[in-house]
């Protein structure tokens, strides 16, 4: 469904989602690198379960919310990848503690 612009640069990173590998390149949002990935769904809602994907890519929908080394909530499209990075599909409403 979405693919990269064959024009695009910067260094290949790979990072893990939901416990897969997954390439990415700098400069990537970690939404962006999940779509990229083939990965549409980011969370899943706390009241019915359905999935959500994201949606603005630009910080306005929070449709993106997403685990990011253990820490929930975190906005994909507004976080930049980095290397080694775990993202988690986000199931339901955030965990408390971490
Ligand atoms: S996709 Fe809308 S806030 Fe991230």
């Amino acid at each position: 469904m979405f693919r990269r612009l064959t024009e695009a640069r910067g260094r290949a990173l790979t990072v893990l989602i939901d416990g897969v590998a997954a390439q990415a390149r700098e400069g990537d949002s970690v939404a962006a690198a999940m779509l990229a990935a083939g990965r549409l769904t980011a969370r899943t809602t706390p009241t019915s379960g359905a999935p959500r994907a994201p949606y603005c890519l630009m910080g306005v929908c929070f449709e993106c919310l997403v685990t990011i080394d253990g820490i929930g909530n975190r906005q994909g499209c507004m976080t930049p990848v980095r290397e080694g990075m775990r993202v988690e599909t986000q199931r339901g409403k955030r965990g408390l503690g971490a």
